[in-house]
């Protein structure tokens, strides 16, 4: 299916299933541990053997020699497979560093060898006896350093943009504002680490895995083996979270086919958490400098927006600067990216990659020209909506609702009480509320689907989606219950399985809505089936209440089945509507916070989001993304960073006690609201994302938040209470 005009009225507005606040189907699986997880996949048949990763401790150079004879003769280990043994090997065309293979050291904890065993713990103790000679090169870990020499990507990246005339506007600007900001490198640090299944079968290989994107996966791993893709059959079906770390082929992937192959035994490997944060991906770390004229009636004329990001050689931008090409109204405007070599682990993807870090800083300049203003933040940011593209105004948004986020969320949240900053105490803390925008583009992938009608009237939704906690596997049943006018329980959902229709995958927000258009698209194809079948005029035919009817037949599905079901299948498809129409999503963040007049720890006490994001298809699983994101925005806020040793190029704080991220005792109240909306749009769902727009803005609420409550601005993130404590009044 085709999609390029905007929706008309669809059987999915009947809204008998979709919308409604189901529950996870999947829940009573993953609640009593029946779900099994990459790991954890288990067939008495097969008898496992364990793999345990090597990493690089150096950052940058080659390695000379390994010596494996010790960790061969090792207790229970069956091989050892060296980076050495296997060669160069082709990169997958999502990888930047090299994930195993080769001599050449990109990264600290790259993968440079693999240890099986009969068990997990003979593994582990044969990897500690590996012996690598390197030849250590020298490498750049300091992008406040790399900044300097930092370089104008590829115009494909699009680093730069402007519409008027920026200098001329700031400078003759009443009121103008010049700051700089930094956010850290941040890690996924999701539950389940990456973790494998390899098995061959003579030239074929099984692959239970962790992975946001099939399809993805499997070319890639079909690349980096040297084999047709066909020859993989990849399993994902249940994710303990990814956040953009399983969204491109991981190592352990990798690790475990050679190790399969090597033994001849099928081969677990999971990546040891203190090994993940230097040998996967992580989100760069930025340093962004912002700079907004105005008038005194508060109208942005001047805007600018520059940010400097580090990756690996032919790596990629953190797109910090990209919401500010579009958030605000102001008719002299320009942004520019840079992007400095690094030899640190790999950057890419995290939960709303650019535009968190982006917010970060976007939102706090808005919140101090306010101020500087004398205009309200909330008010500051309606005077400056807009509802075209701001650099290209003949480009309207889809639908924004910018304003009617911030008005209820005000309203909601009770931010006319709000005081001047410091000037709010209740004993030991000083208390304070911050606001900020959240705002994040509504992105589309092609998606497909195949939907089966038993003769039992169960329709089987199957489609190589992921749901990565989610709440996927809820809403395609949803979203096929609704087209085939049945209830929740008579569809059954698959995913994650790389013998089913490529779908859109889990990432960048696109998700729900691309995934369940793709479902909707396939069960038109059943629809139509199934009228053909009964030889039914397709344009008049209904189906309800587990009927199909056309004038006055009416025919259980069940029955329309026959002994041999029927199936649809098919693939949405996107027209230019992203093209002509501006898509994105919207939302307002509230956040009231404590700090500790003594020791500067700051307490989360309230959080409210207000979104504005479609058509919401199920309120329980959207307001758990929301809920979700905006704790990560807690933990951007207040603790995350992965500190670099700038000496020897690695993260310091390889592990969950290193990298703090917060616990439910962190977070005492969290509401969400979502505005009644749907977006013709977007889809015939006349959905979008809602799973990352949760987190944009949210940090930067809090950092508001922190001024308002003590006066301290901060501009470097994480704000702890180190950065806090010098500037806090005398506690007598
Ligand atoms: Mo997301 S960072 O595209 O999983």
């Amino acid at each position: 299916m085709q999609f390029d005009k905007p929706a008309t009225t669809n059987p999915i507005d009947q809204l008998k299933v979709v919308g409604k606040p189901i529950h996870r189907i999947d829940g009573e699986l993953k609640t009593t541990g029946r779900a099994m997880y990459a790991y954890e996949w288990h067939d008495p048949k097969m008898p496992y053997v364990y793999g345990y990763p090597v990493g690089s401790a150096i950052a940058s150079g080659r390695i000379k020699t390994m010596d494996v004879s010790a960790a061969k003769k090792s207790p229970g280990v069956l091989a050892v497979v060296t980076t050495l043994d296997v060669g160069e090997l082709t990169k997958g065309k999502f990888n930047t560093a090299n994930l195993f293979g080769g001599d050449k050291v990109q990264h600290y904890h790259q993968a440079v060898a693999v240890v099986v065993a009969e068990t997990f713990e003979q593994a582990r103790a044969a990897a500690a006896l590996v012996k690598v000679d390197y030849a250590e090169e020298e490498g750049v870990f300091d992008l406040k350093e790399a900044m300097k020499t930092a370089l104008k990507p590829d115009e494909s990246a699009e680093p730069d943009s402007a519409a008027g005339d920026f200098e001329s506007a700031f400078k003759s600007a009443p009121v103008a504002f010049d700051q700089t900001y930094t956010t850290p490198d941040q890690s996924h640090a999701m539950m389940e680490p990456h973790a494998s299944i390899a098995a061959w079968d003579g030239d074929q290989l099984s692959l239970w895995t962790s992975s946001q994107m099939i399809d993805w996966w499997r070319s890639d791993l079909a690349t980096t083996l040297g084999i047709d893709k066909e020859k993989i059959h990849l399993m994902s079906p249940f994710i303990g979270g990814g956040f953009g770390g399983k969204l491109f082929l991981r190592a352990d992937a990798v690790l475990a086919a050679f190790a399969a192959k090597e033994t001849g035994r099928p081969v677990k490997v999971a990546l040891p958490r203190p090994f993940l944060m230097n040998n996967t991906t992580h989100r760069p770390a930025t340093i962004q400098r912002l700079r907004i004229g105005a008038g005194h009636d508060g109208k942005i004329t001047a805007i600018a927006h520059e940010s400097w990001s580090g990756d690996q050689p032919g790596g990629q931008l953190e797109t910090a600067v990209n919401q500010t090409r579009l958030l605000y109204a102001g008719a002299n405007r320009m942004t520019a990216m840079r992007l400095a070599t690094l030899h640190l682990p790999e950057g890419n993807a995290m939960r709303a990659p650019g535009e968190a870090p982006g917010l970060m800083a976007l939102e706090i300049a808005m919140d101090e020209m306010a101020e500087k203003l004398g205009i309200d933040p909330v008010e500051f940011r309606i005077i400056n909506d807009t509802q075209v593209d701001p650099e290209k105004p003949e480009r309207p948004f889809s639908h924004r609702d910018l304003v009617g986020c911030l008005k209820r969320g005000s309203d909601q949240f009770g931010w006319a009480s709000r005081g001047k900053p410091g000037s709010r105490r209740e004993g030991d803390w000083l208390v304070g509320m911050g606001v900020a925008a959240a705002f994040r583009n509504n992105l589309v992938l092609p998606s497909g689907a195949r939907v089966r009608l038993g003769q039992d009237g169960v329709v089987t939704v199957e489609t190589d989606m992921t749901d990565i906690g989610t709440g996927s596997y809820t809403i395609i049943a949803q979203t096929a219950a609704e087209m085939m006018g049945l209830g929740i329980d008579k569809v059954a959902v698959q995913l994650g399985d790389s013998r089913f229709p490529v779908s859109a995958g889990s990432g960048g927000q696109f998700g729900a809505n691309s995934a369940t258009s793709g479902v909707y698209a396939a069960c038109v194809k059943l629809r139509e089936a199934v009228a053909k079948k009964l030889g039914f005029n397709s344009d008049d035919v209904v189906f309800e209440n587990g009927e199909v009817r056309s004038g006055n037949r009416a025919v259980p599905l069940a029955e329309a089945a026959g002994a041999d079901g029927l199936v649809g299948e098919d693939t949405i498809k996107w027209g230019d509507l992203t093209e002509t129409h501006q898509q994105s999503t919207f939302g307002a963040h509230f956040v009231e916070v404590g700090v500790d007049v003594a020791t500067g720890e700051t307490r989360i006490r309230r959080m409210l989001a207000v979104c504005a994001a479609g058509r919401i298809l199920n309120p329980i699983t959207a307001r758990s993304q929301v809920i979700g994101a905006m704790t990560m925005g807690v933990g951007g806020a207040l603790s995350e960073e992965l500190a670099v040793d700038t000496r020897r190029g690695f993260f310091v704080n390889h592990d969950l006690a290193g990298y703090e991220v917060p616990v439910h005792a962190d977070i005492p109240h969290q509401e969400v609201i979502f505005m009644d909306e749907t977006d013709p749009y977007s889809s015939p769902m006349k959905a979008k994302g809602i799973g990352e727009l949760g987190l944009c803005g949210v940090s930067a609420a809090i950092a508001n938040a922190i001024y308002n409550a003590t006066g301290i601005r901060l501009r470097n993130y994480p704000m702890t209470l180190d950065k806090l404590i010098g500037g806090l009044p005398d506690v007598a």
